[in-house]
């Protein structure tokens, strides 16, 4: 009896559990509103094809999560044109629907229309559109309508897409990794073939067809990392993948290698212009579309970075994108060719050398001269997914006629916003990008009018939250809406998500809309571009990694000053690269914003800004600024327990609080370094003096050793201490007065190991942890360093504060210092 009654009050506890716990795996497909609004009973849908039989399948799962009640399906074959005789949702084309209804519009591909109308006394709610797609888009549209808690007794609601090609790029590998992933392995692929269970690419299919994206490709850009990619192996894994996206109207897309005629497909040459290749082209691609019928097309990475391309036969990049090109146009495929095109050994040393001018320098001669099923696919600006960059000029340089297609690629996995590791909402950087004016023929000409199609790197993966943190997710949310509409404001994506994330929670709002001006005040602010491991990681701080290399990510700071000179009178000439009247902004000192100062200009530590502030002053107050409106986070979200279930509302804390500590790091390096080289102390005397800081190497120390850490400012002082025994000890002595206090230890988390801490007052255990993370280095250096933040804990004059660490094989358990903090 007594096991019995256990069992059941285990089991109740479970129930209340699952209540308390979300996995984040709906993300804003919850469909958790209990508004009660009154819905007809039944659905009828007319067509027959997976898109439309599955957009009947979302609205009745939708409709039963939110109301409880399970709609009746009715429509449809047998009785093929009869409309129910009762209040019902009908959803089907225009072509589709029943005469009577008499319904018709001119709209776009993938546009809908939601419509109330009456006939015969009866009330429909209809949702149509010209092509299935929009009919899925419109049911979509009508549960989040309801998940948000508008009525929709009378509608009448036509959108079409202000962008009719709307991809997302996966860089996927077939062995389950991918490249700048951080929510886990790859959804589609494992040791080397599709997944047994793909059942997670029908989610994200959902997840993408609920903001409208309708494309996406599923394997690495740089294609060579997957040579079998093309073999028929693979095809057939392909056509796996995309029967699982078909009903979402999702289209598969497969990143190819340019060298694949001599690669994988035996010839002796890959050259463009040679007909073998041109035949093998058009044979291996028809030998995809029996397979893929409805294939979207290829992405193609060239002659970058170290990929193969028409310059191995001295053709030039049209002739590589029209080869390709014409074996998809029968099947109405798309080129996707990327514009980032770059020489990555670059002389550091002539001044006049700038990768910025790349792409344009690049594909500007060429405008033209690309086949109409060629999309140029450019990043939203000159260098890569920097924290802050203006948008690439060669948005406005490909207006010859025939109109040469350009996509705007923006990237949603966090490569250099701290990985999902540090929440940045993207989309008012985005925003930006696309009212970016380039004033072509010196009238308003913002990006996003001279785009027909939007591709972001989304890099999901198999994690329960898809991106590695739950906020991020607003990231390929907003990604979609965008795309579907670039004028709505960043606030609006915002508050949709949160609200059908979350619920009605503004502080989540808040956090997410100030993220990225945060991210940046404490990374790369001025248009100095994220300062981090440009050539190792891209993750921690590294402020001199971008110089002295080929990479070109140069910010070229020395004793003097900092900054790229583009202009076009003393620099590399990169501003000429915009029109006439969007130059003269950027050319003239007067005239360029601050934000992208650095990135236009160099400068000396004590110019002034717009600001009033000097250079170098605005560089150590938005360091700090930044740092403290994560702390800030970490409050707002406390402000939400009990608001939101007990797992997000947990892995989000600890996400914000990890994030706060980085954000330390990250202060304390770059301040220091510009500090260093400028000679010019911080004003308001923070650089370089940390109240209540103890720096380990100080501390009294049994077994640990002290070492140099480079780059020094990595860590504080520019030393660490390890442990090269089996256990190590350091101690302090509490000399403050006696209170409670916040104890900080600032420790270092490799990926080679799991070493353990304990934290002792006097002989009492007060905390015990692993550095267990996965964080992306294995040596001492900003991107281990890492806080553990004790609270609540009582010290009194002369108290002993002793930190035991046991290294595990490579970690060394080392720390960089301890915080006392008094509370309050
Ligand atoms: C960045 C990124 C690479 C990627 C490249 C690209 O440089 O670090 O991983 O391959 O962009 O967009 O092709």
């Amino acid at each position: 009896m007594e096991v019995i009654l256990r069992r059941a009050l285990i089991a109740s506890a479970l129930v209340v559990l699952s209540l308390h716990a979300e996995t984040g795996r709906d993300a804003w497909l919850r469909y958790t509103t209990k508004a009660s609004q009154p819905v007809p009973a039944v659905v009828a849908s007319f067509g027959d094809s997976v898109v439309t039989t599955n957009a009947r399948s979302e609205l009745i799962r939708g409709i039963r999560t939110l109301t409880g009640k399970t709609l009746r399906i009715e429509g449809g074959a047998p009785a093929k044109d009869a409309i129910p005789k009762e209040s019902a949702v009908i959803l089907g084309t225009f072509d589709q629907l029943p005469a009577q209804l008499n319904l018709h519009a001119t709209l776009e591909a993938d546009g809908y229309w939601l419509k109330t109308i009456t006939s015969g006394g009866i009330r429909y709610t209809v949702v149509t559109a010209s092509n299935d797609r929009g009919v899925l888009y419109g049911t979509f549209a009508l549960l989040r309508k309801m998940s948000l808690g508008e009525t929709i007794a009378e509608l009448d609601e036509r959108q079409a897409p202000a962008i009719p090609i709307r991809w997302v790029n996966q860089w996927d590998n077939l062995d389950g990794t991918i490249e700048r992933g951080y929510g886990g392995p790859s959804i589609f692929w494992e040791n080397g073939r599709a997944r047994q269970d793909l059942s997670r690419v029908g989610e994200y299919g959902r997840l993408l067809a609920s903001v409208g994206i309708n494309g996406a490709s599923i394997d690495n850009v740089n294609a060579n990392r997957n040579p079998a990619m093309l073999t028929p192996e693979l095809i057939a894994d392909v056509a796996r993948i995309a029967k699982e996206f078909r009903p979402w109207g999702v289209q598969v897309v497969m990143a190819v290698d340019f060298g694949s005629p001599k690669s994988m497909g035996g010839l002796d040459t890959f050259d463009p212009s040679d007909p073998k290749v041109a035949a093998w082209w058009k044979a291996k691609v028809d030998e995809i579309y029996r397979a893929v019928p409805d294939l979207g097309g290829f992405v193609v990475k060239a002659d970058s970075e170290g990929r193969v391309g028409p310059s191995t036969y001295g053709r030039t990049h049209a002739d590589a994108a029209n080869v390709v090109a014409r074996s998809l146009k029968p099947h109405g495929g798309r080129v996707f060719y990327r514009g980032f095109v770059y020489d990555n050994h670059m002389d550091w040393n002539n001044l006049k050398n700038d990768r910025a001018r790349a792409a344009y320098d690049n594909f500007k001669p060429l405008d033209g001269q690309f086949d109409d099923n060629v999309v140029i696919q450019i990043k939203h600006g000159p260098i890569d997914f920097q924290v802050r960059e203006p948008a690439s000029p060669l948005f406005g340089a490909l207006e010859k006629s025939p109109k040469t297609n350009k996509a705007i690629e923006l990237q949603i996995t966090q490569e250099y916003f701290g990985q999902a590791r540090h929440t940045v909402f993207l989309v008012p950087m985005w925003k930006e990008a696309l009212d970016f004016d380039l004033r072509v023929d010196d009238a308003a000409t913002p990006v996003k009018k001279l785009v027909n199609a939007f591709v972001g790197v989304a890099n999901v993966g198999l994690d329960d939250n898809w991106l590695g943190n739950h906020l991020s997710q607003a990231n390929l949310y907003g990604f979609g809406r965008l795309a579907w509409n670039p004028d709505l404001s960043s606030a609006q994506i915002a508050s949709e998500w949160t609200r059908l994330t979350f619920g009605d929670l503004l502080p989540i709002n808040s956090i997410q809309l100030s993220s990225w001006r945060t991210y940046e005040n404490y990374t790369g602010p001025l248009g100095l571009q994220t300062l981090t491991d440009i050539t190792g990681n891209h993750y921690g701080v590294n402020v001199e990694a971008s110089e002295r290399n080929g990479w070109g990510q140069w910010h070229r700071a020395d004793d003097k000053g900092v900054g790229m000179d583009r202009t076009v009178a003393t620099g590399t000439g990169y501003i000429g690269q915009y029109s006439p009247a969007a130059a003269r902004v950027y050319e003239s000192l007067v005239y360029c914003p601050d934000d992208l100062l650095l990135f236009m200009h160099h400068v000396p530590y004590t110019y002034k800004l717009h600001s009033g502030k000097t250079v170098i002053q605005s560089i150590y107050d938005s360091h700090y600024e930044g740092a403290e409106a994560v702390e800030g986070y970490v409050d707002e979200w406390k402000s939400l327990k009990g608001k939101i279930d007990d797992q997000r509302y947990a892995e989000v804390l600890a996400q914000l609080e990890y994030q706060a500590g980085q954000a330390e790091v990250w202060r304390d390096a770059v301040t220091n370094w510009f500090q260093r080289a400028s000679g010019i102390p911080d004003a308001k005397g923070r650089v370089g003096h940390y109240l209540n800081r103890y720096e380990a190497e100080q501390m009294e120390l049994r077994g640990y050793t002290v070492t140099s850490v480079t780059p020094s400012e990595d860590a504080s002082g520019g030393k660490a201490v390890e442990c090269p025994a089996a256990e190590c000890v350091a101690t302090l002595r509490h000399t403050g007065p006696p209170g409670w206090y916040t104890i900080r230890v600032e420790y270092f988390d490799q990926d080679n190991g799991v070493s353990r801490y304990k934290l002792q007052v006097g002989n009492q255990t007060i905390d015990e942890w692993s550095a267990a993370d996965h964080i992306p280095t294995r040596k001492i250096d900003s991107s281990s360093s890492t806080r553990r933040t004790i609270h609540g804990v009582a010290l009194r004059a002369g108290d002993e504060i002793r930190i035991e660490g046991v290294p595990d094989r490579a970690e060394r358990a080392a720390i960089d210092y301890i915080e006392l903090l008094p509370a309050n």
